[in-house]
């Protein structure tokens, strides 16, 4: 499947020997996978398009057996795929061919938390749900949230730089994390506690994974490994600023006539409901027609073209309902919304989430996917949908747009019965093209991964492609790291 849809020759790596496996046996005791029908789930993506045949699996508890396990591989010159949850959308979390997965899954302990900062510090392998639990029983929330919260890890979230549905109230993990644990293949390799500046170069690990809300003593290294997908250093753990956790949560879910009135709910939503306003996300007609359908979700205003879902968090519920209320009334009596529903409790506030969450899930269901995700002036960013429904005509089954508006991000999806060439010849270049007439993004927030590196350069220049290989160069100087991922190959 892998070679048919992404032609790529495997790079002269060692092959995994019977000694190799004694040596991981001798590193991971009784952590070094081989049974063919456990590796299986770790070989296939998420959406199921890519596959890999790798052959073992390694499940490191500790900073000091990553960093035992990639001093050993890079002297074999054996290549490592690092994978967390396996939610990745972009291919960049199974091999492709038989590189060595290091799972972060056994690596799951809080390591503190601080009531008065709110600065969370864990292993890599913490699932975001368990930590949301976690941080919320200390009245703190996590800083993002995402639909893959119940399997991926904060590691993995670090690692592709994750956006997500809280984006807009919290901002990207760029300025949330305040440290990380790195351990990177360069000889020795070198475990680099940016949670502190104390790095040592002998591969053992100082246990002072402190952070610090200001700290501008020269480049901040840290963020090089934020949405490096796992190329540059393996996250072993993560020192995030936790924001507190808001008295009173409302959802208000409704339905826009068009896509104008879309954009202007959003405009008057920022200018009444400011500082309470936590997420603003849309989805079009046939996202609701899918969720219906392969979920059995069932929508709770009007059918409607478009469907938008507000979000405010707050500390006074009396205030945020009497500001939302106020909203409300102005967009319906403008004729922006003709149709609402809002929620106050915790579980038709969950219920009204699903709709929007579970679209990716829906979607799976509904066929081949082909998934773009792209930054665009909020202004264009439906137009692109629209054009491609007329381009594809019924060579597409549906063609969705939905994401998170507040942020400018689409994720624009066309499903088919099955895959075909001819669709993605109509598809590819030109979404691309599209995207980078408007000086948008080809990857808002999935990252590259094995899909979206080679088309990396329209929306960055040559030289900053450079830089990117050259940085790879100096941390992993023999690409053993994630190969055939993130960065285009070379000419
Ligand atoms: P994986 O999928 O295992 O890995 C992803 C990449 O990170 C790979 O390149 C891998 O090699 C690397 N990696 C993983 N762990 C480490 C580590 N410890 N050190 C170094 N590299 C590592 N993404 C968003 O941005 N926003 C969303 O709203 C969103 N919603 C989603 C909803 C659903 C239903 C699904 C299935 C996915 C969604 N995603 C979203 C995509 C995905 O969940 C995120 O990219 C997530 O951050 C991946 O985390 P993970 O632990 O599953 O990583
Ligand atoms: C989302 O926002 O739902 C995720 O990024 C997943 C997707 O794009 O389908
Ligand atoms: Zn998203």
């Amino acid at each position: 499947l892998t070679r048919e849809r992404y032609p790529v020759q495997r790079l002269p790596f060692s092959v995994v020997s019977e000694e190799d496996l004694a040596a991981f046996e001798r590193i991971t005791p009784g952590r070094v996978v081989t049974d063919p029908e456990e590796l299986e789930a770790s070989n296939v993506d998420w959406l199921r398009t890519v596959r890999g045949c790798s052959k073992v699996l390694l499940k490191p508890q500790t900073t000091e057996e990553v960093s035992h396990i990639l001093r050993y591989c890079h002297e074999r010159n054996l290549a490592v795929n690092p994978q967390g949850g396996n939610t990745g959308m972009v291919g960049g979390s199974v091999p492709v061919f038989d590189e060595i997965i290091l799972s972060t899954a056994l690596m799951n302990q809080v390591i503190s938390f601080h009531g008065v900062s709110g600065i969370l510090v864990c292993q890599a392998g913490c699932i975001l749900e368990e930590l949301s639990r976690y941080v919320e029983e200390r009245d703190f929330i996590m800083p993002l949230d995402l639909g893959a919260k119940g399997s991926c890890h904060i590691g993995g979230n670090v690692a592709t730089n994750a956006g997500g549905l809280r984006f807009l109230r919290y901002g990207s993990l760029h300025g949330t994390v305040l440290g990380l644990e790195v351990v990177c293949p360069a000889p020795p390799p070198q475990v680099c506690t940016l949670l502190h500046p104390q790095v040592l170069a002998d591969g053992t690990v100082l246990n002072c994974l402190t952070s610090l809300r200001k700290d501008n003593t020269g480049y901040d290294l840290k963020q090089l490994f934020i949405g490096s997908e796992g190329t540059l250093g393996v996250i072993t753990a993560v020192s995030i600023l936790c924001p507190p956790k808001p008295r009173a949560v409302n959802v208000a879910f409704l339905g826009c006539p068009g896509f104008a009135e879309v954009l202007q709910t959003f405009s008057t939503c920022k200018g009444m409901l400011g500082e309470i306003l936590s997420a603003f996300e849309f989805m079009d007609a046939e996202c609701m027609q899918l969720v219906g359908h392969h979920l059995g979700l069932v929508s709770p205003v009007q059918e409607s073209p478009f469907y938008v879902l507000i979000e405010t968090s707050g500390s006074r519920a009396g205030h945020d309902a009497e500001k939302l209320s106020s909203f409300l009334e102005h967009v319906l009596d403008f004729g922006l919304v003709t149709d609402g529903t809002l929620a106050t409790d915790q579980r038709r506030v969950k219920m009204l989430w699903a709709l929007r969450e579970r679209i990716t899930e829906a979607l799976s269901r509904d066929g081949c996917v082909y998934k773009y995700d792209i930054s665009l002036p909020v202004e264009r960013l439906y137009d692109l949908v629209s054009d491609l429904r007329a381009r594809l005509g019924p060579q597409a089954k549906h063609v969705v747009g939905y994401g998170h508006l507040g942020d400018g991000n689409l994720h624009l999806n066309v499903t088919a019965e099955a895959f075909s060439a001819s669709l993605l010849g109509a598809l590819e270049p030109y979404v691309y093209e599209w995207t980078a007439g408007q000086q948008g993004s080809v990857s808002a927030e999935h990252g590259l991964g094995f899909k979206k590196k080679d088309v990396l350069s329209y929306s960055k220049p040559p030289a900053a492609l450079q830089l990117m290989q050259q940085l790879k160069a100096l941390l992993d100087p023999k690409g053993i790291l994630n190969p055939y991922k993130t960065l285009p190959a070379r000419a």
